[in-house]
């Protein structure tokens, strides 16, 4: 009788990429000093977010309890424990940026995504997450929309930028 391949399902292939992602981040990372964060933003930079089926393996491989693990991803506000929407918009919230009205278009962001800052719109479509200086300040205000730096950005231009923003299935 012919073997047939073990049967594939979403989860499992899902759980596999997480798998081969983690071991990928822990074998690059895991002796460097201070390694926990560069490994962290691997695993974040390959899937988006950081799963919390990954966090037991980075505990173990860096000799830490899940709690400290868990401890460091809190404190830093780039990390991000919830599958992101399918486009990321980041919008700058230090000083320069306040003081040429990132305020103003926080609020415009909101009103016209239909959602709060810090959060990913229910249909998925879209995360909208404050951040601390995109070190564009002489081109503030600045944002990010899917890696891509904009600076100057007036409610119009971010209009623009969110009509290019095809909503992907
Ligand atoms: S303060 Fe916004 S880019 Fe530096």
């Amino acid at each position: 009788m012919p073997a047939h391949p073990p049967a594939s399902s979403p989860a499992a292939d899902r759980s596999a990429e997480v798998d081969a992602v983690v071991q990928r981040a822990i074998a690059t990372h895991a002796a460097e000093p201070g390694g926990l964060l560069p490994l962290l933003h691997a695993i974040q930079d390959a899937l988006g977010w950081l799963p919390p089926d990954a966090l037991p393996k980075v505990a173990s491989a860096l000799n830490l309890s899940r709690a400290e693990v868990h401890g460091v991803i809190s404190f830093y506000h780039d990390f991000r424990t919830s599958p992101p929407g399918r486009r990321v918009v980041k919008i700058c919230r230090a000083e320069s940026c306040q003081a040429m009205g990132s305020d103003a278009l926080v609020k415009h962001a909101c009103s016209t995504l239909g959602m709060e800052l810090g959060t990913t719109r229910p249909d998925g479509a879209f995360t909208l997450e404050p951040v601390y200086c995109l070190g564009n300040c002489a081109l503030s205000p600045s944002i990010m929309v899917d890696g891509a730096l904009h600076g100057w950005v007036t409610r119009q231009r971010f209009d623009a930028l969110m009509d290019e923003v095809p909503e992907v299935e």
